[in-house]
């Protein structure tokens, strides 16, 4: 990439193109209902970290009748086009999108009944210090309900899966479930649970991918470039190699912090 923003605007639009406007993770309304099975949002305020282009800010207030969402994330032009979505939506009373510095959140203690999170923390090295963060603005009994990507070990990552995370080139820190698990624990949480999504990814994974290769190809070059679809197909194919391996293994990962 050509500067220091990830997720730029080009990124932005291919990525909703593959996974529906204001995703930028895959799934959709579906799997994000899928992350929140059982936690009770209505009347809830709500953090979500790294919040993207918006779409689960929105789904949280519009849908699931959060009191107030609290939207974080790092970058200006997610951000500006989550504000635009929560303006679209009619949500601006209902959702805060707020960039923040990567590192501790800045909001005081027991703030949020629910820390949220789809797919954007395996962008935070440190998962002790992000579980412990999270538990800090949680209210007792309130919920960690979040979907990260994973790698199924500790150590050093293979050789094919090295290659995959250089194709993404998007800083990204993957640690394993059993690191996870102990860094949720370490922090308080009690009912932790991991849920392995691998069986479920694996197979959308490679319907992206033919999507990519497909008759749809030379639409997507012509909107975002032959150099640039070319190296999506690339990543894309890593993709799958490292989800049919099992040593990618996207997770939903949940806890309480008790009373
Ligand atoms: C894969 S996208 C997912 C966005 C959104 N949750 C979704 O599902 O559409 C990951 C997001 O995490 C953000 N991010 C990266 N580092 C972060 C950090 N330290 N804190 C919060 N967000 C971060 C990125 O800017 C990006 O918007």
């Amino acid at each position: 990439m050509t500067d220091d923003i990830l997720y730029d605007n080009l990124h932005i639009d291919f990525l909703e193109e593959m996974w529906g406007e204001g995703f930028l993770s895959p799934g959709g309304a579906d799997e994000v209902a899928r992350v929140l099975r059982g936690v009770d949002v209505a009347g809830k305020h709500v953090m979500d970290i790294g919040s993207g282009s918006g779409a689960c800010a929105v789904l949280l207030a519009g849908e699931y009748g959060a009191a107030h969402v609290t939207g974080i994330d790092v970058e200006d032009p997610v951000c500006d086009a989550a504000r635009r979505r929560v303006d679209d939506a009619g949500l601006t009373d209902k959702i805060s999108i707020v960039k923040v510095e990567p590192g501790p959140f800045p909001f005081p203690d027991q703030t949020f009944d629910i820390v949220f999170s789809k797919d954007s923390i395996i962008h935070i090295p440190d998962k002790a210090a992000m579980a412990a963060e999270s538990f800090r603005v949680l209210k007792p009994n309130g919920w960690f309900a979040a979907s990260d990507w994973l790698i199924s070990h500790d150590g050093a990552p293979s050789a094919q899966m090295t290659e995959y995370i250089k194709a993404e080139d998007l800083d990204f820190a993957m640690s394993s479930p059993a690191t996870y698990a102990k860094a949720m624990e370490a922090a308080g949480f009690v009912d932790v649970e991991l849920v392995d999504r691998n069986p479920w990814y694996r197979e959308v994974a490679a319907e992206e991918l033919a999507w990519l290769v497909g008759e749809r190809r030379p639409g997507l070059e012509a909107r975002y470039g032959e150099e640039f679809i070319a190296a999506q197909i690339n990543t894309w194919t890593k993709l799958v190699g490292v989800l049919e391996s099992g040593e990618h293994c996207p997770h939903h990962i949940r806890g309480r912090r008790p009373v």
